[in-house]
């Protein structure tokens, strides 16, 4: 009953100019081996289920790029997206086809873009928490123990486990997505809390629950739609009813506002890669704390800087710190690293003024 969503539809724009609209981080080798982040994705969860019960959701214009890194994927199970309303809505749709499919499916929904390095360790969380939520009305996340007090995160505070839960899996009492930096610096003194992951585990069942209760306008959208999922008719009425679903993320829309939400707290070697500095932090880099990605450059009194730049380039850099320095042969941009949050509206902003 096992099946798993892959959310592959977001821009990654903070980690502009690399990551564009047309060609988002999840589909780029960040890390230089021969493979994209969803390719990774995909290949581990290849341990958890068969290839059948993998879903891809994502935008309809990555639709080809999907098919030509994923190529054994199944087409019938890469859901597109007409429009972009972030994770809420996706989620809603592939539980409501599966649903209809499967009444008793177990579900682990995924970001494509995260790098984890202990993947035993990875896997067998999962375990578990299918086994939980096979078991219980509960909305499970992976937790991991905060290292900084970053706002881009989901923050989880946990209980000690209730009469329902086995040690490892802690009830959650409160769940705040990205906090302001002052309440982000207030969780992570305090030493209850954990980030969300992003990577959740639940029934079909309590999902639709959770959204009957917390974002009904989102149920009624999707179960209107029961009558022609997996049918011909499924995708005409994808494109005219997916554009009206609120725009929200699934975090605000169903956790920060459940009750019956667990984490289950896991060292599973993560990082959401989500800005440069994350690359930076997890990368291989140079005596002075540089990360650089081509051998013809010369560096003088430069340290902890990122340096990505086209491979056939050469560079001298002299005097900076704590710089993010990215071409990617139409955009350069220099940064500083504290900074690098601002991204995300420099992004916009350029696309919007040119
Ligand atoms: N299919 C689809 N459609 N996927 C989407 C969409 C969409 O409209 N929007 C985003 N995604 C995908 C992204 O590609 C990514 O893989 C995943 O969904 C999460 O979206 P992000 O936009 O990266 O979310 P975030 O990083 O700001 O926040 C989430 O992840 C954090 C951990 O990395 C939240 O869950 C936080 O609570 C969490 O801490
Ligand atoms: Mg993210």
């Amino acid at each position: 009953n096992t099946y798993v969503l892959i959310m592959a539809g977001g821009v990654g724009s903070r980690f502009w100019p690399k990551s564009r609209n047309h060609f988002p981080k999840q589909f780029i080798d960040i890390l230089g081996i021969g493979k994209s982040l969803l390719q990774l994705t995909y290949e581990r969860f290849l341990n958890i289920c068969s290839n059948e019960q993998i879903f891809i959701l994502t935008n309809e214009t990555y639709a080809d790029l999907v098919v030509e890194q994923l190529p054994a994927v199944l087409k019938p199970n890469i859901l597109l997206e007409p429009s972009r309303n972030n994770t809420a809505p996706c989620i809603a749709y592939a539980i409501y086809k599966i649903g209809q499919l499967n009444p008793e499916a177990n579900i682990v929904v995924a970001p494509s873009d995260h790098l984890i390095l202990k993947e035993k360790v990875f896997l067998n969380k999962v375990e578990q928490a299918l086994d939980f939520s096979s078991k219980h009305d509960a909305l499970l996340t992976l937790g991991i123990t905060p290292t900084r007090p970053d706002t881009g995160y989901g923050y989880i505070q946990y209980q000690e486990s209730d009469s329902k839960s086995q040690a490892e899996i802690k009830k959650v009492s409160a769940f705040m997505e990205k906090p302001i930096l002052t309440k982000a610096e207030e969780y992570l003194k305090s030493g209850d809390y954990v980030w969300n992951a992003g990577i959740f585990i639940w029934s079909v069942r309590s999902l639709k629950k959770a959204f009957e209760q917390y974002a009904p306008e989102i149920a009624t959208l999707f179960e209107s739609g029961l009558p022609f999922y997996n049918s011909p008719d499924e995708i005409k009425f994808i494109s005219q009813n997916y554009p009206l679903s609120p725009n929200i993320s699934i975090d605000y829309a169903i956790l920060e506002k459940a009750d019956n939400v667990y984490t289950i707290p896991a060292d599973i070697g993560w990082s959401d890669l989500g800005t440069w500095a994350s690359l930076h932090a997890v990368g291989e880099k140079d005596a002075a704390n540089n990360m650089v990605n081509l051998d013809k450059i010369n560096l003088k009194e430069t340290s902890n800087c990122i340096i990505h730049l086209p491979k056939d380039k050469a560079a001298v850099i002299r005097g900076l710190e704590n710089y993010i320095i990215v071409d990617d042969g139409e955009v350069l941009l220099i940064y500083p690293k504290s900074d690098e949050q601002e991204i995300k509206q420099v992004a916009k902003d350029m696309v919007a003024q040119h």
